[in-house]
This record gives structure tokens, sequence and C-alpha cells, in this order.
């Protein structure tokens, strides 16, 4: 329901409530009399506030300068920051720009995820258009849309270009200007291994570049707040550059041209979000990122299935497999059948098989060009195997390694994702190992062109392959992909993807995953959407304790992470042989649902802890996974979310008494209580430690 009010009556609003409750600093005089736009120039602040009234954004023009700042509870979140994009040839709009329209509207409707954390979505918001319009020509400038949440708001910048006419973006001015005393929460951006970094917890002034979600914790009583952005489309992915002290500000990943982001004709940008939340638990509970993003363009999705998956994985990451040819090469027929049939016998939806295709031989990190996406390895039995998992009920998940050479796929992927069709595979994780910025593309003169793995052709490349694989009814789950920023709305088989330090670094070791990882993700990585972490490893120390070659968690934290870190998809990681030896805690694993009626975030602190409760979907089963980081804490935890009269047998695993990371990891209790709404439940967790309970309703 949009609610449309005059252009009067809101200007007038906005004027007393910029008259109350924002104070900006005092414009330069407005344009001169011989200015196209003397007379049109909006004095008075806009603003537009949530509908709980306690966040509000404020535009104006500071001589000519466009301005912006958000206030929570009349506290800036954002001090007065700037607006505005820079051309190659184009006159830039960043300067003499004067606001000389506005428009309100608002907005009250709900809407249903095919999948995800929980079915229905509420989108509350209120909204401002404000049209900046350049001094000394009236056609020239732009329009800010921002919608404004009770938890947070997006603004874009909607820009008309005469048709015909090129733009080549070289710099977007956006900044964030915050309070100098924040403590963040962030990875570096730019740095060879795009979004897989640990995350560092540092005071704002040490911010150098940064990805996005980027977390911070103002000084203005803990009022946490997260910078990021939705709907990235035809665009190149923001980082966030501190050059200024205490000031953030956008900066686009540029192409092989040095240009960020061409268009053509009238084009909008992606939204940049600030989140904004009283408690850190608030930034989880929040749908702002998806609200943001355009509805499913794919019609009937309902062959985007999620489930629960095991690989022929981990053993190439622990070294006794191999992705090439060879005596220990681990895609061949025999091992995939015997995957197959414990994935059958365990209620796995599928098994993903990599190094079934020729490319693996010799250094395939960077021989992309020789990968083939249609041709198994001998000893690999593609028609055999998929016929056998049809027979057992489960699927072969696809695999197609790129290794960044992104022409390489764009030729063959057609024909690869038709043999998958064939075939009865409907997901398919990609792959895109190469340094950042060195991703590969063959121009039309046939020379070698790099690219950042967040610049505007990964980011549209990503959506023509969800495009071509969408026309086979086939869902992708890219690893080293551009992050997430909310278009599995519209685009639904975009079932899960990587973008994150996953548990693969374990295995390598260099160094493992620390402690707090878990309670870092949760209030970071994971506002932007689901992530194939691939959890589960129960052999927690397959090279001894003290080697760094392991798994920095207690095995009850293994468990915790199926509810924690969400994603439709989640792997089983470890070899089945770990799940056989260890049949009572791999029971969580096979009743663990991967798709949610409703998700809360209960309680933490970013890095510290984190305890999130779901429910699953078309069920009434409840499910809680809790971690903390390297301190051992015991929470409280009131049941309330439960059905209120009715009780439930909690399946409890969590820490033993004597649990540690480091010393005891195995030291799980299994034990099952009746509780209800009404029940405050004590969860001791060990250092490096987690629980994971299933309420089973009686
Ligand atoms: C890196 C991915 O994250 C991992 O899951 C995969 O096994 C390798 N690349 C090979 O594709
Ligand atoms: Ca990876």
């Amino acid at each position: 329901m949009i609610a449309r009010q005059s252009r009067a009556a809101i200007r007038l609003g906005a004027a007393l409530l910029a008259l109350s409750v924002v104070a900006v600093p005092a414009s330069r005089a407005e344009p001169g009399p011989d200015s196209p736009i003397a007379g049109e120039v909006i004095e008075a602040p806009l603003v537009v506030t949530s509908p709980d009234g306690r966040l509000s954004a404020v535009f104006w023009s500071e001589g000519g300068l466009p301005r912006y700042r958000v206030q929570f509870d009349g506290e800036d979140v954002i001090s007065p920051s700037m607006l505005g994009l820079r051309f190659a040839v184009a006159g830039n709009l960043d300067t003499r720009l004067w606001p000389v329209d506005s428009e309100t509207t608002s907005a009250n409707t709900q809407w249903e995820l095919p999948w995800g954390e929980r079915r229905v979505v509420h989108d509350q918001h209120n909204e401002l258009l404000v049209s900046y319009r350049h001094e000394r020509d009236a056609s020239r400038g732009f329009d800010v849309r921002v919608r404004v949440f009770d938890e947070g708001l997006g603004f874009r910048y909607e820009v008309p270009v005469p048709d015909g006419e090129h733009r080549a973006i070289v710099d977007e001015v956006t900044s964030f200007a915050m309070p100098q005393e924040s403590e963040t929460w962030w990875t570096p951006a730019g740095d060879y291994n795009r979004y897989e970094y640990v995350y560092r917890t540092t005071p704002l002034i040490d911010v150098d570049t940064a990805h996005t979600p980027f977390t911070a914790r103002l000084p203005n009583e803990g009022v946490h707040i997260a910078i990021h952005e939705a709907a990235l489309v035809d665009y190149s992915g923001m980082r966030l550059d501190q050059q200024r002290e205490g000031v953030l500000t956008a900066e686009l990943a540029p192409g092989p041209d040095g240009i960020a982001v061409h268009k053509n004709g009238s084009f909008t940008t992606p939204w940049r979000t600030i989140q904004v939340a009283e408690e850190a638990v608030g930034l989880i509970n929040s749908d702002l990122i998806l609200n943001l993003n355009e509805p499913n363009v794919l019609g009937d999705v309902s062959w985007v299935e999620p489930g629960k998956y095991i690989g022929i994985w981990w053993g190439m990451h622990i070294n006794t497999m191999t992705w090439g040819s060879g005596p220990e090469h681990g895609a061949t027929t025999e091992n995939a059948i015997e995957y197959l049939d414990f994935a059958a016998e365990n209620g796995f939806a599928g098994v993903l098989i990599e190094g079934w295709n020729i490319g693996w031989d010799g250094d395939w990190f960077n021989n992309g060009a020789l990968f083939s996406f249609t041709e198994s390895y001998p000893d690999f039995d593609i028609e055999a195997v998929t016929d056998h998992a049809r027979t057992r009920g489960v699927r072969l998940i696809g695999h197609h390694e790129t290794s960044g050479h992104l022409t390489n796929y764009e030729t063959q992927m057609e024909d690869a994702f038709d043999l998958y069709e064939r075939l009865g595979v409907t997901q398919v994780k990609t792959g895109y190992v190469a340094d950042a910025g060195n991703l590969l593309r063959i121009d039309e003169n046939g020379e070698e062109r790099h690219e950042w793995h967040y610049g505007q052709y990964a980011v549209n490349h990503h959506i023509r392959v969800l495009e071509a694989a969408a026309a086979r009814h086939i869902s992708i789950n890219p690893h080293e992909p551009v992050k997430d920023t909310g278009l599995r709305r519209t685009y639904p088989n975009w079932i899960s993807r990587e973008g994150v330090r996953g548990q693969e670094f374990n295995a390598w070791g260099n160094p493992p995953n620390p402690p707090e990882h878990t309670a870092m993700l949760a209030f970071t990585r994971m506002l932007a959407g689901p992530a194939d972490f691939t959890p589960g490893i129960f052999d927690l120390t397959f090279n001894g304790p003290d080697s760094p070659n392991r798994v920095q968690t207690t095995l009850a934290r293994q468990l915790a992470l199926y509810v924690v870190l969400y994603s439709p998809i989640q792997m089983a990681a470890d070899l089945p042989e770990n799940y056989t030896a260890n049949p009572e805690p791999f029971q969580f694993i096979r009743d663990v649902p991967t798709d949610w009626e409703e998700s809360i975030a209960l309680q933490g602190a970013v890095g510290d802890f984190i305890v999130t409760v779901r429910q699953e979907r078309g069920g009434a089963d409840w499910y809680l996974g809790a971690a903390t980081d390297e301190e051992a804490r015991t929470l409280s935890v009131p049941l309330d979310f439960l059905e209120a009269g009715r009780a439930y047998a909690a399946e409890i695993y969590r820490d033993g008494p004597d649990a540690h990371w480091h010393d005891n990891p195995y030291d799980v209790l299994i034990e099952t209580r009746t509780v209800d709404a009404d029940t405050v439940l004590d969860l001791p967790l060990a250092a490096g430690g987690g629980a994971a309970i299933r309420f089973v309703a009686e």
C-alpha cells in the first residue's frame, strides 16, 4: 500500500521535522537569479523518518555540495557526509547541485521468500525522493531515493541521462562519516584472497580499505551499525576507504580500462545501506537488504530445493585424495557410488563431486583455459553415477571450477548446463579461484583483460550464469563469488555462495579460523546472506591437536554452525567414516533442516558469542545454535520463543564439563530434557565451544 501525500504537505512536514530535530550547517546563498533553477531550490533540509520515528535521514545542499546525515534517537550515526558521482568525460555530479523537488511515499506490505530464514518478510518504510539539479543546467543532476525502515535505511542514485549518451563512472563520492571513537569489525579489501580474511577488531581510525558488510559499534550508548549495499546489478562493488579520519568513502573496483562503471542512458546505482540497531543482534534480525531488492523475476521456483549434502571434497583439502587424475583421484565412479549410498542412507539430498572433469592435472589454479565442463575423467562414468543417484533418490551436485577464466566458462556454460539438465543435476557449485583483480576475460580483440571479483564485468557474469542455469532449472552456489547483496530475492536460484573464510582454511592451516570466527561471522559476513561455510567436521585434529591444520572449535560447535550460519544448502563436510564412527552427534546433522519458518538471533556480542533459534519451515520444531569465542561462558537463555503452553523434548548437544577447543574438543554431552516457553535454560559453553538443540514439539 503506497500512500502518496501532496508535495506541499510533505515539504511542510519535512521543514517542521527539520526544525525540531535536525541541525545542519547553514548553506551559502542559493544560485543567482540567472540560474535556470533560481527560485526552485528547496531551502529547508529534507527529512524522512522511520515508521517508529527513531531513525531519520536528512538531505540538503551545502553551498552546492549535496549532503546527507543519519540520526538515531536524535544523535548522529552518520554525521554530514557527501553524495555524488564523477565521470571520465561528462560533467561531474558532485558540486553546484541543489535540491529542487521532492516526493515522499510510504509502504507497509509483506511478501514470501520461497526459501529462507523466514517465510514472511515485512516491508514497512517511508521513502523520500530528492531531485538535485545543477545550478547551470537544469537537465543535469541526480535523484536520491531513500527508504527508511525501523532497522536502517538504503539510498541510491537515479541518474537521468539522455538516450544514446554514455557515462563512464570513475568515482562515487558517497561517504559515511562516523564518530571517531567507534569500534569496528572488518576485512581488508583489495588483497589477493578476495573476501576470505579473518575479521579484524579495530578502532575506526585503524580501518584502511574494507569490504562490506562493515560493522561498527558507536559510542552512542553502544548503537551498532552495518554499512553494505543492496541489489548490486550492472555496477561495480563498493569498498570503503578511510582517507580523512573517521570518514569512509565509497571506492568502486575499476575495470581493466580504469573505468569503474560504464552506463548507457539513464541508470540507477545499487542501494547504499546503513543498518542501525540498539543491540548487536538487531543487525541480524533485519530484512533490510532483501527488502531493497527487486521481487523474483524467475516465476515458479519450486525446482529450487534447499537441503543437506555431502561431498567428495574434504579428502582433497586434507590431502588424502586429489582433484587431478592418479591413484588418489577422488572423483571415481566407485567412490561416487559409495558416497551416494551413504547420502541415501542418511537423508542427504545430494553429493557434490569435485575433480570429475578434465582440466585438474597440473597447475589448475593458473590454467583455467584447460577446463572442460562436459568431459569427465575416464575413471568417472557420469552417466552411471547419475543413474545410480536416481535409483537411490539422491542427486549428483555438479561442479564447475573456472579458476577465474570467465571466457572459458562463458563459452562452455550453455552446453555444460544442458548436460547437467539431461542427467538430473539441479544444483551446481561454481568456483572462481584466482587472486582478487585477476579474473581473466578475453576481449573482442582476443586480448587478455583482468577483472576484479566484484567489478562490473564479474557482477554481470554472475547474473548471466544464473539466467542460463535458471532456464534449465538449475541452482548456483558460487565460491570465490561477488559478495551477496540480496539478489536471491530476484534470482531465487542463487542458492548460496562462499565469499567467506570457510571451513577449508582449517584443512590448510594457514592459519585456521580462530575460535571467535563463528561469533564474528554472524554479525558481519552473514548480514549479507547465506554462506556455504561447509560445517560439520568431526575429526577436528586430523594432524594432531598442536598442528595448525586443525579445527579450532569443539565438536558441539560444529553442530551449532548448522543453525547459526544460515544457508539453504548445508554440507556435512567431513568424510563419511567420521560420521559412521560418531552416530550420536551425527544424529543432529541428520535432523537439522535447512529451510525455516522463522529465525531469531536472541543474544550476542560481535566476535564474542551468539545464540540463534530457528523454526523448521512447515513444522513445529525449533532449533538453537550457540557459539562462543575463546572464552568459556554460561548463557542463560529464556525459551519464550516456543509456543506457549506446549511441551517440547529438548535434545541438547553441548560441551561437556572438560571440553576445550584445544585440549579436549571431543567432550560432547548429549541429553534430553522436557522444556516449555517458561523454561530458562543455562547453557555452559567451553572455550571455542557451542551448543546445538532440537526442540521436538510434543
Ligand atoms: C575453493 C573452494 O572454496 C573449494 O570449496 C573448492 O574445493 C576448491 N576451490 C576447488 O574448486
Ligand atoms: Ca574458497
